[in-house]
């Protein structure tokens, strides 16, 4: 199976057994205390699952300024987006201590991980908005990550961590959460050896399933990964629940028996179009695939980045920087012409009115009116789904 990113293992940070739990839950009742953000937290949950292999905490102010400038950690290995813990809050520590970290997604300020704090440091506003420019490629604050990242602070806190727990993951998405290693022990365990692995925070309609089966066909996969996002997304993306109960319909029907894996990760939305898709890349790496699809707008949102920029990307790191492979899908939808899903680059002599496009805002707009979406964009079990969601809106 590939290697992880920069390592012959997995580096997973939860704690390894139910006794090391408990002896850092006892040392903890002496820390001082910090609620961090949520994408802090959610930078826990991701370190904790060995996605984030090979890092082993927050990153300080040198290592985020590399990779915001040149996509590397200090040490020169490959990193796409900063993985910090940002406040803003008087802290009542000090650099080399041990702080217990609260989770602010759940009830009963419940420790999520414990940090050695190693340093605490500064951004000046200028590298802030650097760091903004070079990951968001914008620092528009009606972009929704670059609005969060503002709001987070300028105070860097770095430092390994332990993580206890997935916070609210497992409890709320347990048929769907996964962690790295144990999405690495099923591929292993089914005998796959060629994964691709497709991210989504949508429900999947027919140009996603199609993306799947073309991408798995094309590269001989002998199955495909489906990871979606189980984290917090921008007000009127549809949530996660409904999502999964929307791909799983979808995959029951209109894939074979165990084609698909159906998964997904404690992760918050950047939005960061291109750089997100580096990201997206290294953890499907560490997950076990050998590729990744990234298709149009992949993790975009609004007009800030071009349809293919998110593939582009890839065009300009290292060869050596990532061992997964990419599947540039192009423009996909139903051809009136053909009456199936298409890739456009396929299909040279259609023209757009020969296609069945949807804009996200359309299909929001249909099911909250309680119209069906048309068949050829929308499984009609997938759009059920979704219809009885909005419904009760
Ligand atoms: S994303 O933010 O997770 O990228 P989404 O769930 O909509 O959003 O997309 C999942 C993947 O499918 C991404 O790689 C995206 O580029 C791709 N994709 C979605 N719709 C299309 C489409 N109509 N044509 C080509 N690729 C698409």
């Amino acid at each position: 199976m590939i290697k992880p990113h920069g390592s012959e293992e997995l580096m997973p940070k939860i704690v390894n057994t139910e006794e090391e739990k408990v002896a850092l839950l006892d040392s903890a009742k002496t820390m001082k205390k910090m609620t961090v953000n949520s994408a802090a937290a959610a930078n826990l949950v991701m370190l904790g699952a060995g996605y984030f292999t090979p890092l082993e905490g927050f990153m300080g102010k040198n290592d985020v300024i590399s990779v915001a400038n040149n996509m590397k950690l200090e040490k020169g290995l490959f990193w796409p987006t900063p993985v910090v813990n940002l406040t803003n809050q008087d802290l009542d520590f000090k650099e080399g201590e041990e702080i217990a970290l609260i989770d602010p997604n759940v009830e009963g300020e419940q420790i999520i991980a414990i940090q050695k704090v190693d340093k605490i440091e500064k951004l000046t506003e200028e590298e802030i908005n650097n760091i903004v420019e070079k990951i968001y490629g914008t620092k528009d604050k009606s972009h929704p990550g670059v609005q969060t990242f503002y709001e987070q602070g300028d105070t860097l806190i770095s430092g390994d961590v332990s993580v206890i727990n997935y916070s609210y993951f497992e409890k709320d998405f347990g048929e769907t959460f996964r962690t790295a290693m144990q999405i690495r022990s099923s591929i292993e365990s089914k005998g796959w050896k060629n994964v691709v692995a497709f991210q989504t925070r949508n429900p999947m309609h027919r140009a996603h399933e199609e993306l799947c089966r073309m991408a798995g066909e094309r590269v001989n996969a002998d199955g495909i990964l489906i990871h979606m996002l189980l984290g917090k997304l921008k007000p009127g993306d549809i949530p996660a629940d409904v999502r999964d109960s929307a791909i799983r319909t979808m995959v029951d029907h209109y894939f074979p028996k165990d084609y698909v894996m159906i998964t997904g990760y404690g992760f918050d939305m950047l939005y960061a179009g291109p750089r997100e898709a580096l990201l997206h890349a290294v953890f499907r790496q560490n997950c076990g695939c050998s590729y990744l699809i990234v298709g149009r707008d992949h993790a975009g949102v609004g007009d800030f980045y071009g349809a293919f920029d998110a593939q582009d990307i890839f065009d300009s790191v290292p060869k050596d920087a990532l061992l997964i492979k990419i599947f540039k899908a192009d423009h996909t939808a139903y051809s009136k012409k053909l009456n199936k899903v298409v890739m456009m680059r396929d299909v040279e002599d259609h023209t757009k009115d020969d296609f069945v496009i949807l804009s996200g805002t359309k299909v929001r707009e249909m099911l909250s009116k309680g119209e069906d979406l048309p068949k050829e964009f929308a499984r009609p079990e997938v759009a059920e789904v979704l219809m009885k969601h909005y419904m009760k809106e």
